[in-house]
């Protein structure tokens, strides 16, 4: 049965004091929670996944990285490896997230050794693509979603898609306090899934987990969460308030 996912990517925010804080009223509130089939996972800042890891042990909520480097080791100064966060106790990553697409020139080729170093190594990756407000503009928004997906995803055999969770996230939705309708996220997500159809077969695209990330907040969370290809969601500002981010879990 496909899993329901929560997830809070934290960005570039909070120093350690409020990471542990931050995690300890999250913990009292997702205790609240009845987690029916349905992952909690945030992503705090490489300098805090230590403590976020301690913070967490023994509760429902779980970790993740926000990027990783492809290699397993060597000269590239200010980067993270797989093996790193593994030893540490990370086995969730967050890769090809817009802003690393958009400021940090992540391409396609790059991501996709990023997913299949990050698989290897045994790791669940939360893979982010979605259209700019231009392709969504010009129509194009299909071709370069499918287009993201072929390019980094296609090459992966079957049995890597267990550890593959997809996150659509339009660009247009990220931070600018717009979301797209519930109807615009459940064409997109059927689309989606419909490519695995083609591309893996019913199986294996019935059981794949795609979130909806961009402004997601608990005012229009069980809407999106209510259609039938939407599994979830990836939160940016909205988890960085643990009420707010506990209310999104509840709508699932
Ligand atoms: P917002 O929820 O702040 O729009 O960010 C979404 C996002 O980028 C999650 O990765």
């Amino acid at each position: 049965m496909r899993k329901k996912i929560v997830a809070g990517n934290w960005k570039m925010n909070n120093n350690l004091n409020q990471t542990k804080e931050l995690i300890e009223v999250l913990k009292a509130e997702i205790n609240e929670v009845k987690l029916n089939n349905t992952r909690v996972i945030v992503a705090p800042s490489f300098v805090n996944l230590q403590e976020a890891i301690e913070g967490t042990k023994n509760t429902s909520i779980e970790i993740a990285a926000q990027n990783l480097h492809q290699a397993k080791n060597g000269a590239y100064t200010g980067e993270v490896s797989s093996e790193m966060l593994a030893s540490i106790g990370v086995d969730i990553v967050i890769l090809g997230h817009s802003e690393r697409r958009t400021y940090f020139n992540e391409t396609d080729e790059a991501l996709s050794e990023k997913v299949a170093t990050a698989i290897e190594n045994g790791f669940d990756v939360i893979f982010c693509f979605g259209e700019q407000l231009e392709d969504r503009e010009a129509n194009n928004h299909f071709k370069v979603v499918e287009s993201q997906l072929k390019n980094a995803l296609f090459n992966l055999p079957s049995e890597a898609y267990s550890k593959i969770i997809l996150a659509y996230e339009p660009v247009w939705a990220i931070g600018t306090g717009k979301t797209a309708s519930a109807d615009q996220a459940q064409e997109m997500h059927k689309f989606i899934r419909g490519l695995f159809v083609d591309a893996y077969g019913n199986d294996l695209a019935n059981e794949l987990s795609i979130l909806y990330g961009g402004s997601v907040k608990p005012s229009n969370a069980n809407e999106i969460f209510s259609k039938p290809d939407v599994d979830g969601g990836l939160i940016g500002g909205a988890s960085l308030n643990a009420k707010d981010f506990s209310e999104i879990v509840k709508a699932i």
